[in-house]
């Protein structure tokens, strides 16, 4: 049973399939077909929606989600909101006016996604001040990038999109926002919904703690551990496979953990990136920088930093920084737990050490301590929501101008997320001259062996990487002349990009 409401209005289903995406469910079953099908891989944004959480202080908070490859069963207790259920009467939302006023849709194919986007927004917005939008600064180039990065239009161009944003702010939000916003009834039955405990639905399973998890498992071998679905979907949408039977970890208090500890950050498995992206701020500043350029607002709203290390894809950005921070993983079966350097858990290609019964728990991250630095850098074709070609997650020391405990990780060099051991001996003990980075160069060349795909020739990766060794060794030569050598130097460190401004 499903039990959510659908733009205002309560809706219980039952008897639908495991492997049903949010997008199905609206087009297939509710004739909502406002929301587009794009891709079906998370990439476009036309199918994006907004869903409304309880925000802990009895109102809603809404993302935006890609429906194509969000389980229709992750609604339970939510407010899903489509682009059917934004105007009042004849009113059009602000996001909506403001794209009509500025020109802002074309084709009309990919605009109800971005209209979704830029609802979000101004929910936010809404929320953050108090009702009082028109009162608001004009968004910033950074916040507009984040809330639409991940919404592609191919014919009128972002400008008065872009527009459309800025000027959405000053409507009047009374005259203009659907009944439901400021509807105390409908956030109360949502929170109500959301605490109570899901009635089985047969072949989607929701334990809340490790023993039901465990239990589930013994009794469906067969089914398949989702989190944020934002990887696993793709093998329903891109490889049209089914996936009958799934238990879900998001409701597992042990992997919502995320605790501040002596030794370092504890954070749980389930817990999403854009949970974790104002920790990393405070305490790992070049990781969340990292976050900017990891797919796209819809997606950081789903994916899980699990769910980026359980499925072992030698480019997905999380593991190599987690090698640069020497990180450590808590696994977790019946049997009891163990705890083991997050290098030793990649195995080979998308094989890694966790056993049949166990589930990955618990990151570790050490705080960095003082004079530790951390640099990521993340090369990919497009800025905004693309897999990396090449990254590369640096840490060390400096004493007494040399070079101590070097870790260098990199993505997309190998088939799995790796560390350059012959580099980092290169390096260890030695000042940061040039003499010591073109033997950590050399050293790169035997380390690696990359592969030729879509994302670079083999040729480009290794430029690449020696490029990032060189962008290292600049990098702690200017930070150390100007005194900066501090490991929360909050630099434009991890955007190899070209801003216009
Ligand atoms: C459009 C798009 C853009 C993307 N961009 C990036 C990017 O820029 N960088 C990047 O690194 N990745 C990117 N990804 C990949 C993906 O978003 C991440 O890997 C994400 O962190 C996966 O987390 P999830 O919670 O969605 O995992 P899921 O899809 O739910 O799970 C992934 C796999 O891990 C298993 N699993 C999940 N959690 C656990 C656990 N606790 N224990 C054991 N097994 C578990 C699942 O069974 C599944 O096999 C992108 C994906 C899309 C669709
Ligand atoms: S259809 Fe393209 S992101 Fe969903
Ligand atoms: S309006 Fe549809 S691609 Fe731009």
């Amino acid at each position: 049973m499903i039990d959510f409401h659908f733009n205002g209005e309560p809706h219980s289903l039952a008897g639908l399939p495991a492997d049903i995406s949010v997008l199905e469910l609206l087009r297939l079953r509710l004739g909502a077909t406002g929301t587009k099908e794009g891709c079906a891989s998370g990439d476009c944004g036309a199918c994006t929606v907004a869903i409304g959480e309880p925000d802990g202080h009895g109102g809603l908070r809404y993302h935006n989600a890609n429906a194509c490859i969000l389980p229709a069963h992750q609604l339970k207790g939510r407010h899903l909101v489509t682009v059917e259920g934004l105007a009042r009467g004849d009113a059009l939302h602000p996001a909506q006016a403001a794209m009509v006023d500025c020109h802002a849709s074309q084709c009309g194919f990919c605009t109800p996604g971005i209209v979704m986007s830029l609802f979000t927004l101004y929910e936010a917005s809404s929320h953050e001040s108090g009702g009082q939008t028109a009162t608001l600064a004009p968004y910033s180039q950074a916040r507009l990038e984040a809330a639409l990065g991940g919404n592609l239009c191919r014919c009128t161009g972002y400008r008065p999109i872009r527009d459309a944003a800025q000027a959405m702010l000053a409507y009047p939000a009374d005259q203009h926002r659907p009944t439901w916003t400021d509807n105390q009834q409908l956030s109360d039955q949502v929170a109500a919904s959301h605490q109570e405990d899901p009635a089985d639905d047969g072949h989607y399973h929701r334990p809340n703690h490790l023993a039901e998890l465990f239990a589930l498992r013994r009794d469906h071998p067969s089914a398949r551990l989702v989190a944020g679905a934002t990887d696993l979907w793709l093998e329903r949408t891109q490889q049209l496979k089914e996936l009958p039977e799934l238990i879900d970890l998001c409701n597992l208090a042990e992997l919502q953990v995320l605790e501040e500890h002596d030794q370092g950050l504890h954070i749980g498995a389930a817990v999403t990136y854009a949970r974790l992206e104002p920790v990393f701020e405070t305490h790992f500043p070049a990781f969340a920088r990292l976050l900017h350029r990891f797919a796209s607002s819809q997606i950081r709203h789903r994916a899980t930093l699990g769910g980026n290390v359980a499925n072992a894809s030698p480019i997905g950005d999380g593991p190599p920084v987690l090698l640069a921070l020497d990180a450590s993983l808590l696994l977790e079966s019946p049997e009891g737990a163990r705890e083991m350097p997050a290098q030793d858990f990649f195995l080979d290609y998308r094989q890694t050490a966790l056993g049949a019964q166990e589930v990955l728990r618990e990151i570790r991250l050490p705080w960095l301590t003082e004079g530790r630095q951390l640099k990521v850098w993340k090369l990919s074709k497009r800025r905004e929501d693309d897999i990396s070609a090449v990254l590369g997650a640096f840490s060390w020391q400096l004493e007494d101008g040399r070079l101590r405990d070097v870790r260098l990780a990199f993505g997309g060099m190998a088939a799995i997320p790796a560390r350059a051991r012959g580099a980092e001996t290169a390096l260890e003990g030695q000042p940061p001259s040039e003499a010591a980075f073109a033997a950590a160069k050399q050293a790169l060349d035997d380390d690696f062996q990359p592969l030729s795909d879509v994302r670079g020739s083999s040729a480009y990766r290794r430029l690449a990487a020696a490029n990032l060794l060189e962008r290292l060794r600049l990098k702690i030569v200017t930070d150390t002349s100007q005194g900066a050598n501090t490991p929360n130097t909050p630099a434009m460190e991890v955007m190899l990009d070209a801003y216009a401004d």
